[in-house]
């Protein structure tokens, strides 16, 4: 690996990164004074032509995320940024968008060391495409991180319990600047023995946990495996009605956006949409989460240790052209429907180039998990390229 320090630092556990982190120019953002890009004291730099003290400029006619006024709608997804510190320090490298780790109704651990990969697909650029047999026959992982990144997380999704990520939202939320947006995640918690309607009233109990912070918006994440061997909840996207329904009852006017993992199938897409935004619980979608892949070593044994991690999520570099796929396919259902609701747009986005692709596809905000993680400096890249 070279010297450059990812703001996760992928050698170390989850637990010392929520205690240690962020590192690297995350790291020195929060130790300076804030700079006009951060989260306390800056103008609002939306407005089209406006330049701000470090050159940035707003992009021209972008101004909100579901609601919410945004310098530039881009960011960072549900992921690695931990806590307020890493959301914090995100506001200051000038993304807008700081997407809080999902979290749950209550203490959740995280699986073992190590939860970050690198992973080299076969092709020539790179990529993974959904379906393809080597996502079953194994793609090599190891800890040789090679630019354009592609990664493997595997970290169960581990959540702080509401008594400690309460507080800690709140002061992520009064760190936003002008124009800058804390976005919230959760999930539902299955647990042994829980029925159907405790399942859904875990995710409305969540929900309630979340408003209570005074957040503006949410994040649904319906991309965990929850529902079986290699099933996801939003493969169920009936389910997934009734789960918005009970959060909407809690929740009342503030907004709902879904992530959603890539849904191959044109039919079941549509149904989530229908079955969600058509009945007015949902205003927004936030997809693509990683690609279930098979992982193996240089010996073509399991990399990761343990069972139960034969597989594991894909993301970054290689999963762009899944991404900005889904991207399009939901833009298009958005069309023919003629309803109205958000799409943002994540999955392998590493440069200025890509933001532009996924804001082509129909994305109307756009954010970074891994691209993020390797380079600090991403989202004023994208700004400096916008003119
Ligand atoms: C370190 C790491 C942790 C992640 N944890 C979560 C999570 O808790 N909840 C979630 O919805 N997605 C999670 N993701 C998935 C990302 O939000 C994103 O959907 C995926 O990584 C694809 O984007 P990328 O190619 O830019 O990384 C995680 C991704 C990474 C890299």
């Amino acid at each position: 690996m070279s010297d450059f320090e990812p703001f996760y630092d992928v050698k170390h556990s989850y637990e010392d990164n929520y205690e240690q982190g962020p590192f690297g120019a995350f790291a020195e953002a929060l130790k300076a004074t804030p700079s006009v890009t951060s989260g306390d004291s800056s103008p609002y730099e939306g407005e089209p032509g406006k330049k701000t003290s470090d050159g940035v400029v707003g992009e021209p006619g972008s101004a909100a995320f579901l609601g919410q006024p945004v310098n530039l709608p881009f960011g960072i997804p549900a992921g690695p940024l931990l806590n307020s510190r890493f959301t914090t320090a995100a506001f200051r490298m000038g993304f807008d968008l700081a997407t809080y780790k999902t979290v749950r109704s209550r203490a959740w651990g995280c699986n073992p060391f190590p939860n970050v990969l690198a992973v080299h697909p076969k092709s020539a650029d790179g990529s993974l495409t959904p379906g393809s047999a080597e996502l079953d026959e194994g793609v090599l992982a190891d800890t040789d991180y090679e630019q354009p990144i592609s990664i493997s997380n595997s970290f169960g999704v581990p959540s702080q319990s509401p008594d400690v990520w309460q507080p800690d939202m709140r002061a992520a939320i009064a760190a936003a600047g002008l124009g800058q947006v804390l976005v919230p995640s959760f999930q539902g918690s299955r647990v042994e023995g829980m029925s159907e309607e405790e399942y859904i009233a875990d995710h409305a109990t969540t929900a309630r946990l979340i408003k209570e912070t005074g957040a503006k918006l949410m994040v649904m994440n319906t991309s965990c495996p929850n529902e079986g061997h290699n099933r996801l909840l939003c493969h169920n996207p009936l389910l997934v009605g009734r789960i918005t329904e009970a959060v909407k009852q809690e929740i009342g006017d503030i907004p709902l956006m879904v992530k959603l993992a890539y849904i191959p199938s044109d039919d079941d897409l549509e149904l989530m949409v229908r079955s969600t935004v058509g009945h007015g619980t949902v205003q927004g979608f936030s997809t693509i989460n990683t690609i279930s892949a098979k992982l193996v070593d240089a010996n073509g044994n399991q990399a990761l240790p343990g069972a139960g991690r034969y597989r594991s999520g894909v993301c970054g570099n290689a999963i762009r052209g899944a991404g900005l796929d889904m991207v399009a396919r939901l833009a298009a259902i958005r069309e023919k429907l003629g309803l109205d609701f958000k799409i943002n747009g994540v999955g392998g986005v590493v440069s200025p180039a890509d933001y532009q692709a996924y804001r082509n596809a129909g994305a109307d905000s756009v954010m970074s998990a891994t691209g993020a993680m390797w380079d600090a400096e991403l989202a004023r890249k994208i700004k400096s390229s916008i003119k």
